[in-house]
């Protein structure tokens, strides 16, 4: 895979260069230099990017350079930003070491850094020329991180392919066994492939990849409104709550409604948000990128399976208080 490029930087952070760079040690060739920089949301920043940047061109690195992201979503979304730029674009590979990051992140192009405290308002649309995913970076996870990914894949199957749903809930709704990183392998290669499709369609989120925002207008403005609140659970609690507006809106009918409403209580009860402030969410969901002023877009579940977008919808107080509940 690396042989094909005269030299390869790897970005890595804190934990994936302790964790992950020597599970990779055999297929690593042509390394020019490891840049390692902070984990974390909070730098997920232009800062970061000028460090970046500044320790490629101590090396020199060229047009030709490959750059290789391993880590999470925070890191692949910053390297891929990197890579976007450098030079007005080099190429770059991901090796997506979360659950999280191997479902969504990883794939289709989405590059970014946060800027004035709004997740992802920095970015760019630059495919990766591969992915290679290894499932034994999850055996390093704890459960809480696995259960984290895993809501994106619910995702998934929600709007799009509802046998797979039904699969991932299994038997008596228990949910497949998320420690089993063998057996999860299939589930996370469909959940690839949903996404693959989706953003085949359509690159640039004119119109279908809307839909793989289900659950993130409320699930953003939770993870930025809640401490310590994952991304994953706060979009479960989002997906919950917009399927319950969907319901209230006539789109999505109960019997899905409920089916919904039990996932989300049984897995993710020990992340419910708690003290919620919805004056600061309405005003984080109002200033995101994608709402005009008066209206908030949704992408919305019409059943599950399958999800509608650009809905408008008029949400005030009263509304996403009932929809949290
Ligand atoms: N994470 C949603 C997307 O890639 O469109």
């Amino acid at each position: 895979m690396l042989q094909a490029y005269p030299e390869v930087i790897i970005l890595a952070d804190e934990n994936t260069s302790h964790h992950c760079l020597p599970i990779l040690q055999p297929i690593l060739k042509n390394i020019k230099e490891t840049i390692i920089i902070s984990s974390g949301e909070e730098n997920k920043t232009i800062q970061a990017c000028e460090k970046v940047f500044e320790k490629m061109m101590a090396v020199n690195a060229t047009r030709h350079t490959l750059l290789l992201n391993v880590g999470g979503g925070m890191l692949c979304d910053l390297g891929g930003f990197c890579a976007s730029i450098y030079k007005r674009g080099i190429e770059y590979i991901n090796i997506p070491t979360s659950l999280l990051c191997m479902v969504d992140a990883a794939f289709g192009g989405k590059t970014a850094v946060n800027f004035l405290q709004t997740k992802n308002m920095i970015g760019t649309f630059y495919e990766p020329k591969t992915v290679y995913y290894n499932t034994d970076f999850l055996n390093t996870l704890p459960l809480r991180h696995l259960h984290n990914g895993f809501v994106e894949m619910l995702k998934h199957g929600l709007i799009a392919y509802a046998d797979y749903f039904e699969d991932l809930c299994g038997i008596d709704m228990h949910g497949i066994d998320l420690t089993d990183t063998k057996h999860l392998l299939k589930y996370i290669q469909t959940s690839i492939d949903i996404k693959q499709q989706i953003v085949g369609e359509d690159p640039h989120e004119q119109g279908l990849r809307k839909i793989l925002n289900a659950g993130h207008t409320i699930g953003h403005a939770l993870e930025a409104t809640q401490k310590n609140m994952y991304h994953g659970e706060a979009v479960a609690w989002g997906l919950l709550a917009e399927a319950k507006l969907s319901n209230e809106l006539g789109i999505l009918p109960k019997d899905q409604l409920e089916i919904i409403e039990a996932f989300i209580w049984n897995h993710y009860i020990a992340s419910k948000p708690e003290n919620i402030d919805y004056n600061m969410m309405l005003e984080k969901i109002k200033n995101d990128k994608k709402n005009s002023s008066k209206y908030i877009s949704f992408s919305l579940l019409q059943q599950i399976g399958a999800c509608g977008y650009d809905i408008e919808v008029e949400l005030d107080l009263e509304v996403l208080e009932r929809i949290l509940k």
